[in-house]
């Protein structure tokens, strides 16, 4: 609501500030941000004319059984025998525009190491070498940096040069931040230099089909035979390269109606809350994200009763039909989030973002696909990192399969406190990592430390109160067992 009122500039105008930014400044770096430029008054002027919300909650529909399939019941004829003609048409793309901020690891977030000493973008490349190697095809590794990740990950990009996968870069755009009253940008100049960086923002994973079209890779693709995107979070380390549903892209490429999009979803589970979902709207299938839930819905959208499953952002794309759209010159009218910030100084200001499966209602035939949960394995706290860096799994080729001597191949739920948020805490915390096999749910609170070799069955909670310190010995099994001071139970 807070959105809607105010008194910002009228509505299809520059605002002001920026365009006297744009008449100033005529280096290179600056005539680059002028394109994004472009992009960003036509987020800007929608933002601006949007008169309450995009979505009405009472028309919102589950959608229709045939829009949301079943993995194993996805059509797809039997694999064509040369799979490498498949692959062929198949281009990677990583969405790499994150920093590590929350789990205060410096740099992007793709060049933090996970598993044996294997970054998230090591892991990416090995798969992909690996695929590329087994299948004697070529699929490019394309990653979308931003502003913030850009020359870190152009960096070590050069020690790929000698596998088999070609790693190609572009940059996502840079917006403006807007003051929260004024609507007005802050930036005073179009560098990013000292107290100016934080005027600008890459604005979400939405902006990658303009980006990418901008860039000229998506035509040089096109020219090279490739017909299909996959998309994914670098940090899911679930989102491997999947022969049936490229399968299935392929096979009804054919049709007189082909798919052209495909959203995979997964299963909800009560500890998913965050995650956007599949819903039918006014006719058409469209991704509801928790921003754009109304306060008084939030519960509902968080239940699994109502909505069942979740969007895991892993996507494949017709990148004809992404070029067919672009060319319209037009934006994709992906829902707009409104992201409100206040930054270090204490100024309030509002973030334009879109993301990048809000693009599913500009492709009539698409399809959201239920695949396994093992498809989705996101790192995003180091509870996250303790699972993947444990013998829960195993790597191989760059992917992480569930150890087969795990009863259920379910994950534990595993809670570290906050003297574990940041990498080198988490590091530091741990001799070795425990054996987590037989876990079944594990919360540690305070200053715990963990020596080698320590075993993990059951329910485990570790809970050291303020002041104290609680050691577990090498050696320790401890199963279904709390520990709180000198309690041992
Ligand atoms: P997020 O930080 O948005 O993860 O980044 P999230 O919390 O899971 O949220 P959603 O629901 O997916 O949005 C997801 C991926 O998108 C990239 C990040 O690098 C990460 O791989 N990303 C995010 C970009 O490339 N650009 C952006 O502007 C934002």
């Amino acid at each position: 609501e807070e959105m809607t009122k105010g008194n910002g500039p009228a509505e299809e105008e520059v605002p002001e500030g920026l365009e006297e930014l744009l008449k100033t400044d005529s280096t290179e770096e600056a005539q680059a941000l002028k394109r994004d430029i472009h992009g960003f008054l036509r987020l800007y002027q929608r933002f601006l004319q949007k008169k309450g919300p995009a979505l009405e909650w009472e028309k919102i529909q589950q959608p229709p059984e045939d829009r949301i399939q079943a993995y194993d019941l996805l059509q797809s004829t039997p694999l064509p025998k040369d799979v490498s003609e498949l692959l062929n048409q198949l281009v990677v793309l990583k969405l790499n525009g994150g920093l590590g901020t929350s789990m205060a690891f410096p740099g992007p977030k793709s060049l933090m190491s996970v598993c044996n000493e294997n970054t998230f973008l090591d892991l990416t490349v090995k798969q992909i070498e690996h695929l590329n190697k087994q299948y004697d095809c070529d699929v490019p590794l394309l990653l979308m940096n931003s502003f913030y990740t850009d020359e870190e990950t152009q960096k070590v990009c050069k020690k790929y040069s000698h596998q088999r996968v070609q790693v190609q870069t572009f940059t996502q755009s840079r917006f403006p931040r807007i003051r929260r009253e004024s609507r007005l940008p802050i930036a005073r100049s179009l560098s990013m230099e000292g107290e100016n960086a934080k005027a600008w923002y890459p604005p979400g994973h939405g902006d990658v089909y303009a980006s990418l079209y901008r860039s000229g890779l998506l035509q040089e693709f096109l020219n090279q035979g490739k017909h299909f995107i996959f998309i994914s979070n670098i940090d899911n380390l679930g989102a491997t390269v999947d022969l049936r549903i490229l399968g299935h892209l392929v096979t009804t490429a054919t049709e007189d109606h082909p798919c052209e999009f495909i959203m995979e979803v997964t299963d909800k589970t009560p500890a998913d809350v965050k995650g956007g979902t599949l819903i039918q709207h006014e006719g058409s299938l469209k991704l509801l994200e928790i921003a754009q839930v109304p306060q008084e819905h939030i519960d509902e959208f968080t239940s699994v009763s109502k909505f069942k499953i979740f969007n895991t952002n892993n996507l494949w794309v017709s990148l004809e039909a992404i070029k067919r759209l672009q060319d319209k010159g037009e934006d994709m009218d992906m829902d707009i989030i409104v992201n409100p910030k206040t930054l270090d100084g204490g100024e309030n200001i509002l973030q334009l973002e879109t993301a990048v499966g809000a693009a599913i209602k500009c492709f009539p035939n698409a399809l959201g696909v239920n695949v396994p949960r093992r498809r989705f394995l996101p790192v995003k706290t180091t509870s996250d990192l303790l699972l993947v860096m444990s013998n829960l799994y195993s790597l191989q080729d760059g992917c992480l399969t569930m150890n087969k001597f795990r009863e259920f191949q379910t994950v534990p739920l595993i809670k570290l406190g906050a003297s574990f948020t940041k990498v080198q805490d988490f590091l530091c915390r741990f001799q070795n990592i425990p054996n987590l096999l037989e876990l079944d749910h594990l919360t540690v609170s305070g200053d715990v430390t963990f020596g080698k070799d320590v075993i993990l069955k059951g329910t485990v909670i570790i809970i050291a109160n303020h002041g104290e310190h609680i050691d577990i010995p090498t050696g320790t099994i401890l199963e279904n067992k709390i520990v709180a001071g000198n309690l041992r139970i």
